[in-house]
Formats: structure tokens, C-alpha cells, sequence
């Protein structure tokens, strides 16, 4: 076998990696097995990269290779799971602006003979990675709390950033039609990072895990593109399924949402909205239990469905819940899990979470099962979750939440609320269910008020 073939069928072989990982990342079942399909393929793949490219300085690899390791192994063993979206936002950052900086860097090499497909490609690509670049930076600063998740509103933003993106393809065809100019390429650059800069900034923070979704996207359209100039095949799939996969995943989310591409992108949702009118409870109070009247009340139930939200995210609850599972299983009482599609803040949050604590993957129902079971729960545990259970959803047209389908917890006889105020949730709507006679509120953290319950059940 020639050199030649051998890094073909390495080619080949970790693209085969990289589509069955996909598939096992589609179910929670082999999920984890995806994930080392996927590990295992990018191994196969740089290492017929090495094989495919004279390389002329190893050290420079090496000591890259240890730097990243540095970097990279304290934050994948350390990082709560709560910062994944901004972790995931940080790697596209910089995936993408390694892809535009190849980008940059084969057209002064190329240059002035450059084809004019291409340079159609390279213009394509340098003004998406750059502009996922600054997005990507935008998405981690919003979700980290560094700046506002406020979107950015002011009158004709839109029009500003659709002509700001508009001047930068104009400079991109100005370049295909003469390579030469190379006095645009900073300009059609500069243009680009504006464009990920406003589009972004004009988002709001709840909205960052589907932005960073589709910036995933355009971050592997962008590879994709560089794998023509490049002519990396590898490249090529493996940016497609990058491309695709962050687009049908973004898509999900809207539909969960029931929202549009153009309404999370140009929408402006999370903007602050003016108090009056949100009305409801504002006069009214309601009132606070224990973790021992809700024990009290579990003991006679026969089926308990627990909805975990982002609040167990944050307060790590995830283990006191299986706790109270075991504890309630152990009295003959079944236990079930309502997931909703968007609960939490990235895709498959909870089941996540729930894996890691060793909860059965057959007690997870999916909104449409859950729906259906509530009206025979005695017991709905609500575990830090907040919109996905909000009825304005259904009935308040001016609300941001309309149109997303919800958990229908209140058709259980009696729904537990355990959170650590009457706080709104990401979309900041206030929630009528806390004020409605069957729901008991427990405030604290999730994790401490969870653990309570199960000490008074032991009791
Ligand atoms: P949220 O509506 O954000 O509600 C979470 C609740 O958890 C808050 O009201 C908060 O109330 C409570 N909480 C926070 N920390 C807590 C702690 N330590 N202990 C106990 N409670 C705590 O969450 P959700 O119901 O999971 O809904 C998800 C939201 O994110 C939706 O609006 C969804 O559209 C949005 N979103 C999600 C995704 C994905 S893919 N998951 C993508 C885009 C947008 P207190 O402050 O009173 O404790």
C-alpha cells in the first residue's frame, strides 16, 4: 500500500468515526460511546494529517500540543457543568478563528495568482469564521456574566448590521473579481468580526445556547470551505457534518421554543419589558413550606414525577435527587422524570446531569409521555425549573414565552415548587402556578432542601 492510499483510508476511517459518533451522541443510551467514536476519530485524523504533510518543525507541534494540554485538561476536569454553553461558546471562538487565520494566510501566500474559485472560497470562509469568531467571544462574555445578557437595542439595528454584513460580501466579490486588491482584505475582515460583534450583542443571554448552536455552524461551513482551498477531503466532511449537525441542533431548539431562526436572531427577545401589564400575583402572597409537610405528602403518593430544571443544575442537586428516588422507590412509590427539551441551558442538560447520578435512562420521559402521566401523579416535583412549566406559555400572547411547549405539572394533584424565591426564570416571566392553592413552594437551594426531604422521609 502506498503512502498515498493509507492516509486515504485514514481519511476515510476517522470520517466513518466522526458520522458514528454523531449517531451514538443522538440517544442518551450511547451517548458516551459516541463520544469516544468521536475522540477516536480525530486521532485517526491528525495522525494521517502528520503522515499527509511534510512537516519541518515537530518541536513547534509538540510544545502546541503541551500548551493546549495545560490549558485544556484543568478546565475539562474542573469546569462545573453549568459553563459548558461558554465553554463550547470559547471553542468555537477559537476554531474558527484558526480556520480564518489559514484562511488569511493562504491568500498572501497564494497571492497575486489566485483562481477565482478559490478565492470565492477563501472570502466565503475568512467572512464566517471571522464573524463566529467575534460571536463566539460576544456568546461567552453574555454567558459568563462579563458583560449584559441584555440584548443590545437600538432603532434601525438591524438595518445596521444587515449593511454592515452586506459591505463585507461586497468587499468578499470585489476580491474574487481581483485577487489583486489585496488593500480590501483587512476591510472585508474588519467588516466580518463587526458583523458576528452586532449580531450577537443585539441577542439576549437566554438565547446564547441556540446563537452558539448556530455559530457552530457556520464555524464548520467555514472548515468545510477551507477543506476546498486546501483540498483536504477530511477537512471538507468533517466541517460539513460540523456545518449540519450545529444547524439541525439549532433548528431543534426553535422548534422546542417554537420560535423561528429569524425571531432568535433579529427578534431582540430578553429585552427588559415594562412592568405593567405582567400583573398577576404582584398583590398576592403565597406560602412557604417545609421539606417535612412535602415528605408528608409524598408518603401517600403512588406515582411522583420529578422536574428537574436549571436550578438543579446550579445547585449540583442532581445526586440528592436520585437519593430521593431510591427513598421513595424503596416505600413502593414510582418514580419518574419530566425532561423538557430546553430545560436547563444547553440541549440534553438534564439527561446529563441525571446520567452522572445513575438514573435509569428508562424513568426519563420526554415532554409529550410526561404530558400524559401528570393527571395521575399525586406528586409533581418541580427541582429549580421555572419556564418550562410556565402556563403564560399558553395564555399570554404578549409573553416571550408563548408558543413553547410546556410541562403540564399542575395537572398533578399536588405540585412542589423548590426554588429560592418567586424569581422569575431565564425569560424572566412571572409564573402563575406558584400562586395556585395545589402548589406547596419550598424555597432554598435544591440541593439542600432535596437532601431535607430525604432526611425526613428516613425519619
Ligand atoms: P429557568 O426558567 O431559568 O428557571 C430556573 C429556576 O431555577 C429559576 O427560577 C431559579 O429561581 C431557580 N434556581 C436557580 N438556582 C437555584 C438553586 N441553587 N436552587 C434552587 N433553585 C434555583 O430554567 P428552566 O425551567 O430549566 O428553563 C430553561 C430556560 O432556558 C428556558 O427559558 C429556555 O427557553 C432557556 N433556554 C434553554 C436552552 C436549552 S437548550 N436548554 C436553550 C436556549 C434557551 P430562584 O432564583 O428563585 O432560585
Amino acid at each position: 500500500m502506498t503512502h498515498e492510499v493509507l492516509i486515504q483510508y485514514l481519511y476515510v476511517l476517522a470520517a466513518v468515526l466522526f458520522i458514528l459518533s454523531l449517531k451514538g451522541m443522538s440517544e442518551v443510551k450511547t451517548a458516551r460511546w459516541g463520544n469516544w467514536a468521536g475522540s477516536a476519530g480525530m486521532l485517526v485524523a491528525i495522525i494521517a494529517t502528520l503522515l499527509a504533510y511534510h512537516v519541518e518543525r515537530y518541536d513547534l507541534l509538540i510544545g502546541a500540543v503541551i500548551v493546549g494540554a495545560i490549558i485544556g485538561v484543568p478546565i475539562a476536569l474542573k469546569l462545573p457543568m453549568t459553563a459548558v454553553p461558554q465553554r463550547t461558546a470559547m471553542s468555537h471562538a477559537f476554531g474558527s478563528l484558526a480556520v480564518a487565520l489559514v484562511g488569511t494566510a493562504k491568500y498572501y501566500q497564494l497571492y497575486p495568482d489566485i483562481d477565482t474559485f478559490t478565492m470565492a472560497v477563501l472570502a466565503s470562509e475568512m467572512i464566517l469564521g471571522y464573524l463566529t469568531f467575534t460571536g463566539s467571544c460576544i456568546a461567552f462574555a453574555k454567558l459568563q456574566e462579563l458583560i449584559s445578557g441584555k440584548p443590545l437595542i437600538y432603532p434601525g439595528r438591524n438595518f445596521v448590521s444587515i449593511l454592515v454584513l452586506g459591505i463585507a460580501v461586497v468587499l468578499g466579490l470585489a476580491l474574487v473579481v481581483d485577487p489583486s486588491q489585496s488593500v480590501l482584505l483587512p476591510f472585508m475582515i474588519g467588516f466580518a468580526l463587526l458583523f458576528g460583534f452586532l449580531l450577537v450583542m443585539g441577542i439576549g443571554g437566554a438565547d446564547m445556547p441556540t446563537v452558539i448552536a448556530i455559530l457552530n455552524s457556520y464555524a464548520g461551513l467555514s472548515a468545510a470551505a477551507l477543506g476546498f482551498v486546501l483540498n483536504n477531503k477530511l477537512l471538507i466532511v468533517a466541517g460539513t457534518l460540523d456545518g449540519s449537525s450545529g444547524f439541525i441542533l439549532a433548528m431543534l431548539m426553535c422548534k422546542a421554543m417554537n420560535r423561528s431562526f429569524i425571531n432568535v436572531l433579529f427578534g431582540g427577545v430578553g429585552a427588559p419589558v415594562a412592568k405593567a401589564g405582567t400583573g398577576a400575583g404582584e398583590a398576592r402572597t403565597v406560602v412557604a413550606y417545609s421539606p417535612e409537610d412535602v415528605a408528608a405528602i409524598l408518603d401517600g403518593a403512588r406515582l411522583v414525577m420529578i422536574v428537574p430544571g436549571y436550578g438543579m443544575a446550579a445547585a449540583q442537586a442532581q445526586h440528592a435527587v436520585k437519593e430521593l428516588e431510591d427513598v421513595l422507590e424503596a416505600r413502593g412509590i414510582t418514580v419518574k422524570y419530566a425532561i423538557h427539551p430546553v430545560a436547563g441551558r444547553m440541549p440534553g442538560h438534564m439527561n446529563v446531569l441525571l446520567a452522572e447520578a445513575q438514573v435509569s435512562y428508562d424513568k426519563l420521559l420526554e415532554m409529550d409521555e410526561a404530558n400524559l402521566l401528570f393527571p395521575e401523579c399525586e406528586v409533581a416535583i418541580v427541582v429549580g425549573a421555572n419556564d418550562i412549566t410556565n402556563p403564560a406559555a399558553r395564555t399570554k400572547p404578549d409573553s416571550p414565552l408563548y408558543g413553547m411547549p410546556i410541562l403540564d405539572v399542575e395537572k398533578a394533584r399536588t405540585v412542589v415548587f423548590i426554588k429560592r424565591s418567586l424569581a422569575a426564570g431565564f425569560a424572566g416571566v412571572e409564573n402563575e402556578l406558584f400562586y395556585l392553592p395545589h402548589t406547596m413552594m419550598v424555597f432554598g437551594d435544591a440541593k439542600k432542601v432535596v437532601t431535607e426531604i430525604v432526611n425526613a422521609l428516613k425519619k
